[in-house]
């Protein structure tokens, strides 16, 4: 199979898939939990089939020469010096959330966040007995005045999403100027989950990790990233927090001592196999998506009653469903065939996320089943 085929239906039934096993058995499409439905780079393949031949898998280090590559990475990409010691290597994106929480601050303090949102960022502060303040987003970034007004004495923390699931939106220079100065000047820390960062499907956009802007931010910053959603290796589970201020750092490391495992090794071989030699790939993916993307905004335009959002980056559809005046739109789609999101957990009821990660042909067929839908009421 050529590398670049994004066309390529791939079986995943009865492959353990998360998002294909809750509709087994069902002609429904899954478009919700956000994998992709494209096989990773040829180059990721043959880096674990070399390792699972090797046929031993014992306990492992972090290979110094993933750090290296991510350094590189983040040198050549963003124009941001980073050291070996700042990487914490992590077995997910949501765990480092959940970490950077407790890491960042008290049982008395408070969090904040902005929604819509990933619904891990909601559930975070609580299962750490951390109260959480919510802003609203202003369309495509969050509502900076509101942020403002929100913080109080007690407020410590903002988790902050960038590129923003859901939406797709992808923050300014000097937008995360803005952030950095408010961050600074109200004395918080800041997680930034930027898994999201490799995906942005408008050529004239360029991701900024905020801890890139200054030192001053940086050492407020604890940034997360991870290379599953790109080359889709979710299921190998290797993420990496970039913490540059090292007391903060020992914080985070001391509350996951004993209770996070290591990343195990198929995770490292996948994730340096595709920052190594994975960008020719992605660049092939985003032109894909971005057509998927754009078909989609055309079509879904065209159905009443129905808004999708421009996302900038992920392969994620956010599509406003209210004014169909149906209780549930995640439902009627579902009892449609169309297996989406709901944006009730990301704290927008009346809206449904689409995943979109697939061929063309299978967005074509949900977007027929979401005209059948919405012509049934
Ligand atoms: C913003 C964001 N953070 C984190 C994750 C999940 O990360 P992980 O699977 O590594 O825990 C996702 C997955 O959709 C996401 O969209």
């Amino acid at each position: 199979m050529n590398d670049f085929d994004f066309d390529h239906l791939i079986d995943r039934q009865e492959t353990w898939s998360d998002k294909w096993s809750k509709y087994a058995g069902t002609d429904t499409l899954p478009m919700w939990v956000a994998d992709t439905d494209f096989r990773s780079p040829r180059a990721v393949i043959e880096a674990l089939k070399t390792r699972v031949e090797h046929g031993v898998f014992g306990y492992t280090r972090t290979p110094e020469t993933l750090n290296q590559v991510f350094i590189n990475r983040m040198q050549r990409l963003y124009d941001w010096t980073i050291s070996a010691e700042d990487l914490v290597w992590l077995p997910g994106l949501v765990c480092g959330l959940n970490l950077a929480t407790r890491a960042l601050s008290t049982a008395e303090q408070a969090v904040v966040t902005a929604q819509p949102i990933y619904p891990p960022f909601m559930s975070a502060p609580a299962l750490s007995s951390r109260d959480l303040i919510t802003i609203p987003m202003n369309d495509r970034v969050i509502d900076f005045d509101a942020l403002e007004k929100a913080i109080t004495a007690k407020t410590k923390l903002l988790l902050f999403c960038n590129p923003h699931n859901p939406g797709g939106g992808v923050y300014r220079r000097e937008e995360l100027k803005r952030l950095a100065q408010i961050i600074i000047n109200q004395d918080l820390f800041i997680c930034s989950d930027e898994i999201h960062c490799d995906l942005i499907l408008q050529p004239e956009l360029r991701h900024t990790p905020i801890a890139s802007l200054n030192e001053e931010i940086a050492s407020r910053t604890l940034t997360l990233m991870a290379p599953s959603k790109t080359w889709n290796i979710a299921g190998l589970a290797c993420s990496v927090a970039i913490i540059q201020n090292p007391e903060l750092r020992e914080r985070f490391k001391k509350v996951r001592k004993g209770i996070v495992p290591d990343v195990n090794l198929l995770g490292y071989t996948a994730a340096e196999a595709a920052y190594s030699f994975g960008d020719e790939w992605n660049r092939k993916q985003c032109e894909y998506l971005k057509g998927n993307r754009d078909y989609l905004i055309a079509e879904i335009g065209n159905i009443s009653g129905l808004n999708m959002q421009l996302n900038e980056a992920t392969y994620l559809a956010w599509i406003d469903a209210r004014q169909l005046g149906v209780d549930n739109p995640q439902r009627l789609f579902e009892s449609h065939g169309v297996g989406l999101s709901d944006g009730q957990d990301f704290g927008a009821p009346g809206f449904v996320r689409l995943n979109f990660g697939c061929p063309r042909s299978r967005v074509e067929e949900a977007v027929h089943r979401i005209k059948l839908a919405v012509a049934s009421l």
